[in-house]
């Protein structure tokens, strides 16, 4: 069947890269004749009677590659368990409704684990619908990069730098945590990035008597010596957790897809610090801000290729599949994975290859050292 009107559509947490990524999908459409709608606020925008869409053209996207967020919007509505009242019901049955009333021959949808795993089982049901690979996290599986790892990525470093020079003027324990789920890539590598002392992630619970022993003999050792450091810059990614504690989450209430809203967890810890040490620590949280603002020239590129590579996969009926990249712009390769297989196992930080389990840092070996 020729394909005339690709619907495309983000869910989940917004990400720099989303735009570019629509934009690049309209402009290789439009060079083959297909029209192309945005859908309003991710699955959201499938549902109920009369949905709308934004029907987008060349002109409309000609500089959405500069922009961060999504403009079509996102949730993190999950249409296989909406909540309709105090119940929660299927209602996927509509968005393949609303597929078919809106004309729509091939769906685009850019997410992580969550809207993605949507994709695999409307795929199942029959719908014509390929993914695109999204989060700050870089947790999903079967894709070495994901939109917005990046600029996020850079961001946290930078605030990771800068918060050093408090620190260190001031002489204390400065907590930056970031996001991560259930991943620490982010956490560790803009912690490298940005010089952080120590790094913890959600793959490896701490153990918290380590933590501050370290700490104290870091600024004990630089209030003897001036020649070394009096501050510490740790960086904790929101799902890290001592030995045998749970994570900290904001209320306790879960998402449509059974998501706590995490945070608190750098607070807690910088509160342990100045309990059990004679150091002053102090805590900021980097929240949205973190994956806010435009993309970097990495997270641009990366959506231009995986939008390309999204409409030769709907040419070619690929449905139920995920675009992979292996490697970074300019030097990447794409390939077609199923959405199943993508979303089964998550991606997590190696630890054996890249934590130092011991000074809760990225391993010295990750630059060859000894
Ligand atoms: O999935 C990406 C992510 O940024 C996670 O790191 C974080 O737990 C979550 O989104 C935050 O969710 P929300 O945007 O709903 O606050």
């Amino acid at each position: 069947m020729a394909i005339k009107r690709i619907g495309v559509l983000t869910g989940g947490g917004d990400a720099p890269g989303l735009n570019p990524a629509i934009r690049s999908v309209v402009l290789k459409a439009a060079e083959r004749g297909i029209a192309t709608v945005g859908i309003y606020d991710g699955w959201q925008g499938l549902l109920g009677e009369s949905p709308e869409v934004w029907e987008l053209d060349e002109v409309t996207v000609q500089s959405w590659e500069r922009d961060g967020g999504t403009h079509i919007g996102s949730s993190r509505t999950n249409p296989f368990s909406s909540k309709a009242g105090a119940q929660k019901v299927d209602r996927s049955d509509e968005v393949l409704a609303n597929l078919r009333r809106l004309g729509i021959d091939a769906l685009v949808a850019i997410g992580g684990e969550d809207t993605l795993g949507v994709a695999a089982r409307l795929a199942k049901k029959g719908a014509p619908v390929v993914g695109l690979p999204k989060t700050i996290d870089k947790d999903l599986g079967s894709t070495e990069y994901t939109l917005g790892f990046d600029t996020s990525m850079r961001v946290c470093a930078e605030i990771i730098e800068r918060s050093a020079t408090p620190a260190g003027s001031h002489h204390w324990v400065q907590v930056v945590e970031v996001m991560g789920r259930h991943a620490g890539h982010l956490a560790l590598w803009s912690g490298l990035a940005g010089g952080a002392f120590m790094t913890l992630i959600p793959e490896h619970p701490f153990d918290i008597e380590r933590v501050v022993r370290l700490l104290d003999e870091r600024l004990a050792r630089g209030s003897r010596d001036r020649r070394f450091p009096r501050y510490a810059v740790v960086v904790i990614a929101e799902g890290a957790s001592p030995a045998g504690r749970r994570e900290v989450t904001v209320d306790g209430k879960k998402d449509e897809f059974g998501h706590m809203r995490l945070g608190g967890i750098g607070a807690w810890l910088a509160d342990e610090i100045r309990q059990r040490t004679p150091w002053d620590a102090r805590a900021v949280a980097l929240g949205h801000p973190q994956r806010g603002g435009s993309p970097s020239a990495i997270d641009r590129l990366m959506g231009y290729l995986f939008g390309v590579a999204g409409v030769e996969a709907v040419e070619r009926g690929e449905w139920g599949k995920m675009v992979s990249a292996r490697g970074i712009a300019p030097a990447c390769d794409f390939s077609l994975v199923a959405l199943d297989e993508a979303v089964k196992g998550l991606n997590l930080v190696d630890v054996k290859r890249h934590y130092d389990v011991d000074h809760y840092c990225a391993a010295r070996q990750v630059f060859g050292g000894a």
